[in-house]
């Protein structure tokens, strides 16, 4: 019995404590997301230890306000869902086990779902909540994965960047991974490049609105193709990105790396002395004593010459086109016909509307999550965890947070 198929989704992988109401994969009740940003803003990047101390003190009256609300009670849920990983482990273990004692309180099924997954269902959520509006939900409402058709999906945030191959089959969703980053995650270039033109964290979205300002022909990056083999004999590399899957099947074609784009862009601001120009002002503005909570983007605008918004403009251009070649080329070597976009970097506006454009051109449908779904919340992991109550698929009850968890074969 699933009920009303009401389920209840907790997140703490990074630096969002984030819960939500979601019946059925396709209808969102609530959505509550508790932001760390102003917390880790000052060192620039995320503090693992500061990260669990604010999950444990938002958690409670997180979970609080997205039942409020949904306007529903604890005995009205069907299930409980939560992020088990990849994410921080201190961080990933105070929503387990937030979860796990709220499931045993209240004799309701766990389900674990992987952080990366919930992704990709932010976008099919998306998709159906339109649907669901337009009808009442109901046992055939959209959501169970036979209703789909395959999809290439670029998972793009400031941990991961990884193409997968999601297929429904047999009424769950099946994910084989295609290709992904050797080193930075897409997002991570972007805070570091950010962070080495001395603006705020993090830095996607302001490099985001300054790019707009810039001529992207200015500085031409350029994107060497990766020959794993020759580079690696074979083997994985000692990096972050190397734990959490294996590179030695992976077509390099469809192998991304940001390392060498974030190097580029410090010689170039070394050479064309950029940091010292206007250095200062940006420095106040985001770090300073007197620095705004919110510094405004006329602010940021103010504080930058135009080779340094020509410098983001081409970067962004640059990460962006790479990001759109790799994955076009996978959806058409594996004859997808649907690409989902999503994560952090999949709020960025160049990217929107390049990869629209393309799919366009290519006859191809390409779909993103709403803004507010793109980044971390807990919507996208009651959706997820949506298939797996219709399977039974729970929890064991000594689960437990997997910092590496691999998505898909
Ligand atoms: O998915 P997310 O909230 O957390 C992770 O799972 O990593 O993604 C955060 C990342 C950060 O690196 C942030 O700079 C980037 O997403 N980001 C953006 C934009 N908004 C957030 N990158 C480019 N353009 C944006 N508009
Ligand atoms: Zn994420």
């Amino acid at each position: 019995m699933v009920g009303a198929g009401l389920i209840l989704g907790i997140e703490s992988s990074c630096d969002e404590t984030a819960a939500a109401v979601v019946q059925r994969g396709s209808h969102t009740l609530s959505s509550v997301v508790a932001s760390q940003i102003t917390t880790h803003a000052r060192y620039g990047g995320v503090v693992p230890e500061l990260a669990s101390r604010e999950h444990l003190r938002a958690i409670v009256p997180v979970v609080r306000a997205a039942l409020a609300q949904a306007d529903i009670t604890l005995a009205e849920l069907d299930a409980i869902a939560v992020t088990s990983g990849p994410g921080l482990a201190g961080a990933l273990l105070v929503g387990i086990t937030f979860a796990k004692a709220l499931a045993f309180a209240t004799a309701l099924p766990l389900i674990a779902v992987n952080h990366l997954e919930g992704h990709i269902h932010a976008v099919l959520l998306n998709e159906r909540d339109i649907e669901s509006g337009k009808t009442q939900v109901s046992e055939a409402t959209p959501g169970a994965p036979d209703d789909e058709e395959p999809a290439l999906a670029l998972v793009v945030s400031g941990g991961h960047t990884h193409l997968y191959l999601a297929q429904p089959i047999d009424n769950t969703w099946h994910y084989t991974l295609v290709g992904r980053t050797l080193d930075d995650a897409a997002g991570e270039a972007y805070d570091k490049v950010a962070k080495l033109l001395g603006l705020g964290y993090p830095g996607g979205p302001w490099i985001d609105a300054l790019a707009q300002h810039g001529n992207p022909h200015a500085v031409p990056f350029a994107f060497s193709h990766i020959k794993t083999k020759l580079h690696l004999g074979g083997n994985a590399p000692r990096t972050k990105a190397a734990k959490t899957a294996p590179i030695a099947n992976l077509d390099p074609h469809f192998l991304f790396s940001f390392s060498g784009i974030k190097t580029a862009v410090l010689r170039y601001v070394e050479l064309n002395n950029l940091r010292s120009e206007a250095e200062s002002r940006r420095e106040e503005l985001f770090t300073g004593s007197s620095a705004p909570a919110h510094p405004s983007i006329e602010e940021a605008l103010a504080a930058c010459t135009q080779p340094t918004l020509d410098l983001i403009a081409s970067f962004q251009r640059a990460v962006v086109g790479d990001l759109m070649k790799k994955s076009f080329a996978a959806a058409e070597s594996l004859d997808a016909r649907r690409i989902l976009v999503t994560g952090g970097v999949a709020a960025n506006r160049e990217l929107r509307s390049r990869f629209t454009a393309e799919a366009a051109r290519r006859n191809l449908r390409v779909s993103f999550p709403t803004l507010t779904l793109s980044t971390d919340n807990a919507a996208m992991i009651a959706a997820a965890a949506w298939p797996r109550l219709l399977d039974r698929d729970f929890a064991a009850p000594d689960l437990s947070a997997d910092p590496s968890l691999v998505l898909g074969r």
